[in-house]
């Protein structure tokens, strides 16, 4: 499952779209974690999907990642500002790639 403590533990690296990656990054095989508020980690990620059609807001987009092990794209949280907090996308999660930081 994605560490909740990735802030401590991880550095950020890198800004994709507007939101942070967390370290380490060794593409294509190590992705790291995308987004702060609304964290997937993509090395976790298996494109299941469920995140993106239960989100009430659409915070999910699809993002490609030719050459990773798990899955060839993966749940980007590109509108993490628009979580409300509903913690579906946690729930529905089959790898527990997601971490919601509801305060
Ligand atoms: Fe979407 Fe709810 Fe997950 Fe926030 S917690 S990203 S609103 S499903
Ligand atoms: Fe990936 Fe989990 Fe969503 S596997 S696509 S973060 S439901
Ligand atoms: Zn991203």
């Amino acid at each position: 499952a994605i560490d909740p403590q990735f802030h401590e533990n991880r550095e950020k690296v890198d800004d994709h779209e507007g939101h942070d990656v967390w370290g380490p990054v060794d593409e294509p095989d190590k992705l790291g974690i995308h987004g702060t508020h609304v964290a997937v980690d993509f090395d976790l990620c298996i494109a299941d999907g469920a995140c993106l059609e239960d989100c009430p807001v659409d915070v999910f987009e699809w993002v490609d990642t030719p050459g990773h092990p798990e899955s060839e794209e993966k749940a980007d949280p590109a509108n993490e500002a628009q979580c409300i907090d509903c913690m579906l996308c946690v729930d529905v999660c089959p790898v527990d790639a997601i971490d919601v930081d509801a305060g």
